[in-house]
C-alpha cells in the first residue's frame, strides 16, 4: 500500500478578501474553502493530513472538523517552502507527500489520484495548467530538447522569455518523502520576494536526476484559487453550475440551472422538478416525482415521493411523507414529521410536531409541540399555545378531530378522537371523544345602535 502524506498550506493572510474572517474559512457551496480541500484529501486515504495554519489560527481550527488533522503553526509567512519546512519533522521517510492549497478548493479526486499514479511512488509530479493569461503564476520551464519539466520560475523572478510561458504551476505537487527532507533543508530565500519557495525543489529534483511528471486537470476550474471576493463569487458560480449540470444529467428538471443553490448534498429520485431560486442546504433528499416550486429553502429535509412543495416555503430538519402538499408560504421547522397526504398551507408554521396521514392545516396556523392523528382538519388561524413563558407543553389532537377557525388550544391539552371544536374557542381542558366543545361569549345584538361620526372642528 502506498503511504501518502498530505500537507495543506493554509497560513496565508488573504488580505485581498478585505474581511476579518481568515481566507480559508470563507464559504463556497455551504462549507469553508479549507473544508473542501480536507474532504477531498480524506478520500485519498492518506496516512496523515497536516494543515499548516497561521492567520486566524484558533478560529480556523475551531471552524474545521476532523480529529484526524494535525495542525502546524507557521508563525511568520516566509513562503510556501517555509510552510512545508514547518511540517517536515512530521512527514514520513517513505511514501509521498501531496501538497494542496487551502484556498484552491475544487481540485477533483480523480485528478489527484491520476497525479499520484504518475509518480509510481518514485517521481515528482506537478499539476499544471495552460492559461491564456498566466499573470501572477509560477511558470513551468521545460527542457527545450526533451520537453521535460526543468524548473518553476516565479513571475517576479522570471525573465522576458519565461514570462511568455503559458503553462503555469497550480501549486499542487507531489514529492517522494525520501528526497523531500533533504531538499527542504536546502531551500533559500535568494529571490525577488525574499521567500522560501517550495517550487525551487523542482530544479533540485531535475538536478539529481529525479523525473518530474506533469499532468493537467480535466477542467480549468479545478485549480482556480481564491484571493478576492470577486474570485470567490466567480468560482462559486462555476461550481454551482457544475452541480446543476450533474443534476440535469441525472434527469432532474431544473427550470433554470443558473438559479439553484446547493450548499451541501442534494439527492434526487427520478422525475424531480425544481423551479427557480431554490436553496438546498445540508442533506436534502427528494424522492421520485417531488416538485419544488420557486423560492423555497430546504435544509436537512427528507421529502417522500409525489409531494409538492409550493413557492416560498422554508423547511428545516423535517421529514415529509408521500403526496403531501406544503405551502405556498409554509414554514416547517425542526422536529417536524409529516405522514402521507398531509396538507400544510399558506402562513402555517409547524414545529416539533408529528402529523398523521390525511390531516390538513391549510391557513394561518401555528402547530407546535403537537401530536396530531389522522384526518384532522385544522381551521384557519388555529394556534397551539405551547409556551407559558417558562415551559413548553404538548398538544395532542386525536384522529378525526375538526378544529374550527381561530381556535386556541392551550397546552397541555388533549382533543379526543372525533371531537369538534367550535370556531373562535379557547380550549383549556381536554375534550371528550365525539363531542362538540366551544368557549364563546354569547352573541348579543343591540338594536338602534349607531356608528360614531366624525366631530366637526
Ligand atoms: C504559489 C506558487 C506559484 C503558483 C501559485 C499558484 C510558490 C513559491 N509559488 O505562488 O508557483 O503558480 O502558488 O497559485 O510556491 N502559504 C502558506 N505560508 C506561506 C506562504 C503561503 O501557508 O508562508 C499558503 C497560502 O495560504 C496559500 C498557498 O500557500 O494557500 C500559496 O501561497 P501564495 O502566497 O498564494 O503563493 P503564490 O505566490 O501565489
Ligand atoms: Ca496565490
Amino acid at each position: 500500500m502506498l503511504n501518502l502524506n498530505i500537507v495543506i498550506l493554509a497560513a496565508g493572510a488573504g488580505t485581498r478578501m478585505r474581511s476579518s474572517l481568515p481566507k480559508v474559512l470563507h464559504h463556497m457551496a455551504g462549507k469553508s474553502l479549507l473544508q473542501h480541500v480536507i474532504d477531498t484529501a480524506r478520500l485519498l486515504s492518506p496516512s496523515k493530513i497536516l494543515v499548516v495554519y497561521g492567520h486566524g489560527g484558533e478560529t480556523v481550527k475551531q471552524a474545521t472538523s476532523g480529529n484526524d488533522l494535525v495542525w502546524i503553526e507557521q508563525r511568520e509567512q516566509l513562503g510556501t517552502g517555509h510552510a512545508l519546512q514547518q511540517a517536515e519533522s512530521l512527514l514520513d521517510q517513505d511514501g509521498l507527500t501531496l501538497v494542496l492549497y487551502g484556498d484552491v478548493p475544487l481540485a477533483r479526486l480523480d485528478t489527484l489520484r491520476k497525479l499520484i499514479d504518475t509518480t509510481q511512488n518514485q517521481y515528482c509530479a506537478l499539476l499544471t495548467a495552460k492559461l491564456q493569461n498566466p499573470d501572477g503564476y509560477g511558470r513551468i520551464v521545460r527542457d527545450p530538447v526533451t520537453k521535460e519539466v526543468a524548473a518553476i520560475v516565479e513571475q517576479k523572478d522570471a525573465n522576458i522569455e519565461q514570462l511568455k510561458i503559458q503553462e503555469i504551476n497550480t501549486g499542487i505537487m507531489i514529492i517522494p518523502n525520501r528526497y523531500l527532507h533533504l531538499w527542504l533543508s536546502k531551500l533559500d530565500d535568494n529571490n525577488e520576494q525574499k521567500e522560501y519557495y517550495l517550487t525551487d525543489i523542482i530544479a533540485m529534483a531535475v538536478d539529481q536526476g529525479v523525473s518530474v511528471i506533469s499532468s493537467r486537470p480535466a477542467d480549468f476550474w479545478e485549480t482556480m484559487g481564491v484571493n478576492s471576493k470577486r474570485q470567490l463569487a466567480e468560482l462559486e458560480r462555476i461550481y454551482q453550475r457544475e452541480i446543476a449540470n450533474k443534476l440535469l444529467d441525472q434527469g432532474v428538471t431544473l427550470a433554470d440551472p443558473n438559479r439553484i443553490e446547493i450548499r451541501g448534498d442534494l439527492l434526487c429520485g427520478s422525475d424531480v422538478e425544481i423551479d427557480i431560486d431554490c436553496i438546498f442546504e445540508g442533506n436534502v433528499h427528494l424522492a421520485d416525482h417531488v416538485k419544488i416550486k420557486g423560492h423555497c429553502t430546504l435544509k436537512n429535509v427528507k421529502v417522500s415521493a409525489g409531494t409538492i412543495i409550493d413557492s416560498y416555503s422554508l423547511m428545516e430538519e423535517a421529514e415529509i411523507g408521500e403526496c403531501c402538499k406544503i405551502g405556498p408560504y409554509a414554514r416547517i421547522r425542526p422536529g417536524t414529521k409529516l405522514a402521507d397526504h398531509v396538507h400544510i398551507g399558506n402562513f402555517v408554521e409547524v414545529k416539533n410536531s408529528q402529523i398523521a396521514s390525511g390531516s390538513k392545516a391549510n391557513h394561518l396556523s401555528y402547530i407546535g409541540d403537537t401530536i396530531m392523528g389522522e384526518k384532522v382538519n385544522i381551521g384557519a388561524g388555529t394556534i397551539t399555545c405551547n409556551y407559558d413563558g417558562a415551559n413548553k407543553y404538548k398538544t395532542i389532537i386525536e384522529d378525526d378531530v375538526f378544529v374550527g377557525s381561530d381556535t386556541q388550544l392551550v397546552a397541555p391539552v388533549t382533543v379526543a378522537k372525533g371531537s369538534t371544536i367550535g370556531a373562535g374557542s379557547t380550549i383549556t381542558k381536554d375534550t371528550l371523544a365525539d363531542t362538540l366543545s366551544l368557549s364563546r361569549p354569547k352573541q348579543i345584538s343591540i338594536a338602534g345602535w349607531r356608528r360614531p361620526v366624525k366631530q366637526k372642528k
